[in-house]
């Protein structure tokens, strides 16, 4: 494990060692498969890019039949009267009248969440919760209630384990932090 790593312009140290995030994974683990076991075959929808890490590893330790498939949320500029749109590609799997986990990296403001939510709840599946690798308490601002979160941080930025900065840094498989 390097201590210290450069980024483009910026340098990180290490924040939470590949030990504790796998104590961590596990842990959300046990409650999906303390939570869902009498569940009709939910589907874990993993958000590219930054959930493959974790969705491959959650994955491993759960124990009750399920689907995988990938999500994409893109945004662009439509007309003036639509403003910014949103829309949840990569869906292929029927959505309706079935239990969805929605498998993000982090959840910071929730802004993308939100989004997720609102294009997923159209498509009348059973129930929706959300699991993610990290939550920023401070920064959430949505009334939707993330149940399944492997680890709280404060504002920090931090990279590795699937998350980015500027699309470099999501091989590492502990997690960095942005130093000064
Ligand atoms: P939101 O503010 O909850 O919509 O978060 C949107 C996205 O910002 C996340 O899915 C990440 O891609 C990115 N993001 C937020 N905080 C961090 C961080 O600390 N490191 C890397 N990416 C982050
Ligand atoms: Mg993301």
């Amino acid at each position: 494990m390097q201590d210290i790593i450069q980024l483009h312009d910026r340098r990180f140290k290490v924040m939470i060692p590949a030990q504790d995030i796998d104590h961590a994974v596990e842990a959300v683990a046990a409650r999906l498969n303390a939570d869902y076991a009498e569940r009709e075959t939910p589907i874990f929808l993993g958000v590219l890019n930054g959930a493959f890490m974790f969705l491959s590893d959650l994955m491993k330790k759960i124990e009750f039949n399920n689907e995988i498939s990938f999500v994409k949320l893109a945004s662009y500029v439509g007309t003036a009267s639509t403003g910014e749109i949103h829309q949840l590609i990569g869906l292929n799997n029927s959505i309706e009248g079935r239990h969805i986990i929605i498998v993000e990296d982090i959840v910071d403001t929730g802004e993308s969440i939100a989004h997720m939510l609102e294009s997923l709840e159209a498509l009348k599946p059973a129930s929706v919760e959300v699991c993610t690798l990290f939550f920023k308490p401070n920064s959430y601002n949505k009334p939707f209630e993330i149940r399944y979160k492997a680890m709280e941080i404060g504002n920090e930025f931090i990279v590795g384990y699937g998350l980015d900065y500027d699309q470099l840094g999501r091989n590492l498989k502990d997690i960095y932090v942005v130093t000064e």
